[in-house]
């Protein structure tokens, strides 16, 4: 027995304290270690904003200098690891692949799955950042059955990803910068977001003395809903549905529809109650892409664009204080660059790699307890077993 607290959801427990990321859902803000998510996006890069989250304070040039080099240094995957993507089907989900290699890091690197060696801690971190892009890019190409390219270490952490996401042997490949810029925003728009569904999990995992690799596949494995890291995913196949503006109104009337379970994705957030500053740096970043390629007409940006309009003069939405979240325009970008749907929460994962380590190492510093929530138990009363026979 004992008196609990019965908050489903976890709509108002906090379940740790932390130092890392700060929002305000009602301001709409953002901040990483206090730095506003717009600064960063606009003025920092990735890498950097990695070290900030990973150690508290923006590097100076010379810790920055180190920090990418022993990021870079880390960039390639075991090689007998190739052999387990090859035991995947070709049409295998990539975050189906991501989730157990990433899983199976533990076997490969198991140098640093000594949780209370903070050097270990350490290495296992530069181990995730520096390889997560590979592992991503990889299940892309084993998915297109392209050969793996492997990374470049003479290219910045974005190019290089484009790199092994989109080189082939045939051919010379150049990254154009803008591109490379646009992908690296994307990262730093993602890299972490306080206590989501995954970054709990991330903690609740580690907790219990679990390994960070394995923590981290549990991670994966949480972000893959369509509620949350998948909703990438899932706008980009609405707005594709959705085909034309015309017929906008129509799918307002069924996410308004209780009967209905459609939503509009990309709609929404547990804390934003206002506009969530990721999604309007997003929707700057798909007009200039889309304006660089050329494609300023893309239908489904119009679309995004009307919903967007639509829904925000819509009662309902206004009510529900719902707007556009980071996944409504960035499913544009990413297709513009040429990923296909499903490789979409997989680049979300790779981003939000940092964030996860990030909380999982401030944990396992402040000694935390084990996660274990309580329930209120609605299941029958003590009753007695009962013979087959006589049932
Ligand atoms: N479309 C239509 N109605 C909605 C939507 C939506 N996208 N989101 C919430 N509502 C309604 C919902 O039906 C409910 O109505 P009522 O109070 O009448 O029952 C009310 O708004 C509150 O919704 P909730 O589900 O209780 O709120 P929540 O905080 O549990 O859910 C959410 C937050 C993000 C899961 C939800 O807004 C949603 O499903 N959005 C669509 C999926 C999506 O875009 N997810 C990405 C989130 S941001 C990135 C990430 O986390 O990875």
């Amino acid at each position: 027995a004992g008196v609990f607290t019965f908050d489903p959801g976890f709509t108002s427990t906090a379940a740790c304290e932390s130092k890392i990321t700060f929002i305000d859902g009602d301001k709409g803000e953002l901040l990483y270690r206090g730095y506003p998510i717009e600064q960063l996006a606009e003025k920092s890069h990735y890498l950097e904003v990695c070290y900030l989250l990973l150690y508290g304070e923006l590097p100076d040039a010379a810790q920055l200098e180190d920090f990418e080099n022993r990021v870079t240094r880390h960039t390639m995957l075991h090689e007998q690891m190739q052999y387990f993507y090859r035991g995947f089907r070709r049409d295998a989900h990539p975050m189906a692949i991501v989730c157990g290699v990433v899983g199976a890091m533990s076997a490969f690197y198991h140098d640093s799955t000594d949780i209370n060696d903070p050097w270990q801690r350490e290495v296992a971190t530069i181990r995730l950042i520096a390889k997560m892009p590979t592992i991503v890019a990889w299940a892309f190409k084993y998915s297109i059955g392209q050969p793996f390219v492997y990374p470049r270490n003479d290219l910045d952490y974005a190019s290089n990803f484009l790199h092994m996401c989109f080189a082939v042997p045939a051919e010379e490949y150049h990254v154009d910068p803008v591109l490379a810029r646009a992908m690296d925003r994307i990262f730093t728009l993602h890299a972490d977001h306080e206590q989501n569904a995954s970054t709990s999990t991330v903690r609740l995992a580690g907790s219990s003395g679990a390994n960070p690799f394995a923590c981290i596949a549990a991670g994966v494995a949480c972000l893959w809903g369509p509620a949350h890291g998948g909703a990438n995913e899932a706008c980009l196949n609405m707005l594709r549905e959705i085909g034309t503006v015309d017929r906008i109104p129509e799918y307002i009337k069924r996410a308004k529809d209780k009967d209905d379970p459609f939503r509009l994705m990309g709609f929404g957030h547990r804390v934003y109650k206002n506009f969530d500053p990721r999604a309007k740096v997003m929707k700057q970043s798909a007009d200039e892409v889309l304006h660089l390629l050329g494609i300023d007409d893309n239908p489904t940006l119009q679309v995004a664009k009307e919903l967007e309009r639509i829904a925000l003069e819509d009662e309902y939405f206004i009510e529900k204080k719902l707007y556009p979240n980071v996944d409504f325009y960035s499913g544009i970008i990413l297709e513009a660059m040429g990923f296909p749907t499903s490789m979409f929460t997989a680049l979300f994962a790779m981003s939000r790699t940092v964030g996860w380590i990030a909380q999982w190492k401030e944990m396992i510093e402040e000694k935390s307890k084990i996660g274990r929530p309580r329930q209120l138990y609605t299941g029958p009363v003590r009753r007695d077993y009962v013979e087959v026979e006589n049932r």
